[in-house]
C-alpha cells in the first residue's frame, strides 16, 4: 500500500471557491483504494458549512512554536466514500467568512498551514510516501522538507509533487516579510530558489524543490513555458521540464450526471435529450422572466467574474449579440465591472439576459442542463471543469483554444461530421463573435448537425478514470514500486 497525503487550501464538498476544491474533492476517490491510501488535509475553516464542522472528529492536538510564539494546531478527521479527510484547526488562522481576502494575512495562515500540516503527521498514525501539493498555498512544503523537516527520521523518504491549477497566483510578497513567514534562512532568497524579481514567492519555492511537478492540461503545461503564460516563472519551468507534465482534470460523473441530477426540473440523458433537456431551459424562462420559447438558442456562462475568464471580449461584443435571436444567461460573482456590466446588459435586454449574480451550485446544475451552448472565452484556462460539465449535460461548449479549453474541446468540421464544440484562437471579440454566430446557423439551420454533436460531446469521458492513472503512474515512478 502507498500512502499519498494531498494538501490543499480547498475541497468540495466542505469548501470551495473554484475548480480547485471540485478536483481535491473528487480525484482521492477515483485513486485506486487496493494500491494507494490517498487522505486529504485542508484548514478547518469557520465558513466550512456547520453540517460538515458538526461530523468532523477530534484526533488530537499540540502547541507549535510559530513567529515567535506557541499556536494552538488541532487536528480533526472525517471519512466519506473510503477517503479520510483531516482538518488543521486554528481559530484565529481561519476564522472569516471565506477562506482567502488579505493578500498578507494569507500568506502568513498559508505558511502556518504548512508548517502544521507537517508537524501533525506523526501524530496520526501513518507515514504518507508522498505528499501531493496544489498551488501556491502549500508551495511551502516541498521547499521545508529539503529544510527544517529534512533531518528526522520521519520525514527523510517523503517525496513530493505540486500541481499547479493556476500560475497567476503565486503566494508573492517582499523578501523580508516572506522570509519572515516561511522562517527560512537567507540562503533560500536568491533568484535560483524563493526569490522571483526581487520579491519573494512561495508558489516558485515549492516548484524548484518538488520530485515532481505537474499541471492541469497538456497545453497548459507548453504553454507556461513561454513568457506570455509563464507569469514570470517561465524559464525556471523550462529548466525543469523534464519534471513538468500535464494531466488533464476530470469531473466527479457522479455529481454531474444530467440522468440523476436532483436540481433539475426534467432529468434527460443521451437517448432522449432531443425531447426532455429543453424543459429545464423553459423552467428557467419562465424563472427568470425571460420569452419563453424552449426553441430559442440559450448561451449560459457559469463563473468566477474575472479578466481570466475573457468577458472583456463579451462586454466589447454584448449589444451586437443581443440583436441576434438567441438568449444569454449568467451565473457568477467576482470583478465589480463585470457584475455591474452584466446587470446594465439584464436591464436593457430583460426578455433575453439574465444575470444572476452570485453563488449557487443548485442554480449551476440547472444552467448546464438548461443551456444550449456555453461561452468560455478565456486569455487563459489552466484545465477548466465548467466546459467538461457542459459537454456532459449535451450543452456544446464555445471556447478560445488555449489551455485545457484546447485540450478538451474538439472543433465542429462540418464535413467531417467531427467535434464536440465551436473554437476559434485569438483573443478577439469578433473573432468570437463571428465564431457564437456560426454556432447559432448550426442551431437553427442544421439541427440535426447540431444534435449529432450533441450525441458527441455526451458520449466523450471526462470522468477521472484515465487521468487518476496517470497520477497513480505518478506516484509510483516518485514512491518506486
Ligand atoms: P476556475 O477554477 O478557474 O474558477 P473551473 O472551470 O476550473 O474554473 O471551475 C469552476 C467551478 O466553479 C465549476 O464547477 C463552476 O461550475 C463553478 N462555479 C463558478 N462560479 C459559480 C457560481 N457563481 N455558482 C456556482 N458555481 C460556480
Ligand atoms: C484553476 C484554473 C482552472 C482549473 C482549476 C482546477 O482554478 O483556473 O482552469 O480547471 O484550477 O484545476
Amino acid at each position: 500500500m502507498k500512502n499519498v497525503l494531498m494538501l490543499a487550501s480547498e475541497a468540495v464538498p466542505f469548501i470551495k471557491t473554484g475548480g480547485l476544491a471540485d478536483v481535491v474533492g473528487s480525484l482521492p476517490k477515483t485513486i485506486d483504494k487496493r494500491y494507494y491510501d490517498c487522505r486529504v488535509m485542508i484548514p478547518k475553516y469557520m465558513c466550512i458549512p456547520w453540517e460538515w464542522r458538526q461530523k468532523m472528529e477530534y484526533v488530537t492536538h499540540f502547541y507549535m512554536d510559530y513567529l515567535g510564539q506557541s499556536r494552538y494546531v488541532g487536528v480533526l478527521k472525517y471519512e466519506q466514500d473510503g477517503v479520510t479527510y483531516y482538518f488543521i484547526d486554528n481559530e484565529s488562522y481561519f476564522s472569516g467568512d471565506r477562506p482567502y481576502g488579505d493578500w498578507y494575512w494569507d500568506l502568513e495562515k498559508f505558511c502556518f498551514f504548512c508548517y502544521a500540516a507537517l508537524s501533525a503527521l506523526p501524530l496520526l498514525d501513518w507515514h504518507p510516501d508522498l505528499i501531493h501539493c496544489h498551488d501556491w498555498q502549500t508551495g511551502l512544503v516541498p521547499v521545508l522538507l529539503h529544510d527544517k523537516f529534512a533531518g528526522g527520521e520521519f520525514y527523510r523518504s517523503i517525496k513530493s509533487v505540486i500541481t499547479i491549477h493556476n500560475l497567476k497566483f503565486q503566494g508573492v510578497w517582499d523578501v523580508k516579510t516572506i522570509q519572515r513567514f516561511t522562517q527560512l534562512s537567507d540562503y533560500y532568497f536568491t533568484a535560483d530558489k524563493l526569490e522571483c524579481k526581487k520579491d519573494g514567492n512561495l508558489l516558485k519555492g515549492g516548484i524548484v524543490y518538488a520530485d515532481a511537478i505537474t499541471t492541469v492540461s497538456d497545453t497548459y503545461a507548453e504553454e507556461i513555458k513561454m513568457p506570455f503564460y509563464g507569469e514570470g516563472l517561465d524559464g525556471l519551468l523550462r529548466a525543469r521540464e523534464h519534471d513538468l507534465r500535464g494531466i488533464v482534470n476530470g469531473i466527479d460523473y457522479d455529481e454531474w450526471n444530467p440522468e440523476t441530477d436532483k436540481f433539475l426540473v426534467k432529468n434527460y440523458n443521451a437517448k432522449n435529450f432531443r425531447k426532455e433537456k429543453a424543459r429545464n431551459k423553459k423552467a428557467l424562462q419562465e424563472e427568470w422572466g425571460m420569452d419563453v420559447d424552449p426553441g430559442k438558442m440559450m448561451i449560459g456562462i457559469v463563473s468566477r467574474l474575472t479578466d481570466q475568464k475573457g468577458l472583456d471580449l463579451v462586454e466589447c461584443i454584448m449589444d451586437e449579440l443581443c440583436q441576434d435571436d438567441i438568449q444569454f444567461v449568467v451565473l457568477g460573482t467576482g470583478d465589480e465591472k463585470y457584475e455591474n456590466m452584466f446587470r446594465h446588459y439584464d436591464w436593457k435586454y430583460h426578455n433575453k439576459v439574465s444575470a444572476q449574480i452570485y453563488y449557487s451550485n443548485a442554480i449551476s446544475h440547472k444552467m448546464y442542463a438548461a443551456c444550449d451552448a456555453y461561452l468560455m472565452p478565456s486569455l487563459f484556462e489552466p484545465c477548466g471543469l465548467s466546459q467538461l460539465i457542459a459537454l456532459r449535460y449535451g450543452t456544446i461548449p464555445i471556447v478560445r483554444e488555449t489551455g485545457g479549453l484546447r485540450d478538451t474541446v474538439e472543433p465542429f468540421n462540418e464535413y467531417e461530421d467531427k467535434g464536440t464544440g465551436f473554437s476559434f484562437m485569438n483573443y478577439n471579440a469578433h473573432e468570437m463573435l463571428s465564431t457564437i454566430r456560426y454556432a447559432e446557423k448550426i442551431y437553427y439551420d442544421r439541427k440535426r448537425d447540431w444534435n449529432k454533436m450533441v450525441d458527441r460531446a455526451m458520449a466523450t469521458d471526462y470522468s477521472w478514470r484515465t487521468s487518476a492513472m496517470k497520477y497513480q503512474e505518478l506516484y509510483d515512478w516518485l514512491i518506486g514500486y
